[in-house]
């Protein structure tokens, strides 16, 4: 069997020098051909253009850097934490150091709702890095608490 069945071909215009930048950023990222790189563009395109809008569903991590001895952090996080309880669906704890902590939250939700914990998050003084690395979609029902 054909590996290019169920593909559709098209053709690109490209001016020279886009064509030459792009066949760097090929090389540089390693990827094994144009179409292959191409494919990777749009998906990423379609994956932001859906995380721009704020009721699309998203899933994916926040990921926190705080000092556990700042004075009222370790509650304040679980505070926000309760609050947004429908969106986080997992958490890992790790201590970096004496005195980092680093947390990694698995999220789904809205985009809107998964902004609002990041938000409230960061807000929380002791807190020095909150990162949120969404991908558009929904986990399946059965995974929805
Ligand atoms: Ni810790």
């Amino acid at each position: 069997m054909d590996v290019m069945d169920n593909v559709t071909r098209i053709g690109v215009s490209l001016e020279p020098e886009l064509l030459k930048s792009f066949d760097l950023l090929v090389a540089q990222k390693g990827f094994a051909t144009r179409s292959e790189a191409i494919r990777d563009l749009i998906r990423n395109a379609l994956v932001q253009e859906s995380l721009s809008h704020d009721d699309s569903h998203a899933v994916g991590t926040i990921t926190l850097v705080y000092d556990h001895r700042h004075g009222g952090v370790k509650e304040n996080m679980m505070e926000v934490q309760h609050q947004h309880h429908q969106v986080i669906s997992s958490s890992i704890h790790v201590h970096l150091d004496e005195e980092k902590c680093l947390e990694v939250l698995v999220v789904h939700g809205t985009v809107e709702g998964i902004q609002g914990l990041v938000k409230d998050l960061t807000n929380v003084k002791g807190v020095t890095h909150g990162q949120p690395v969404l991908i558009a979609g929904e986990l399946s029902e059965h995974h929805i608490h």
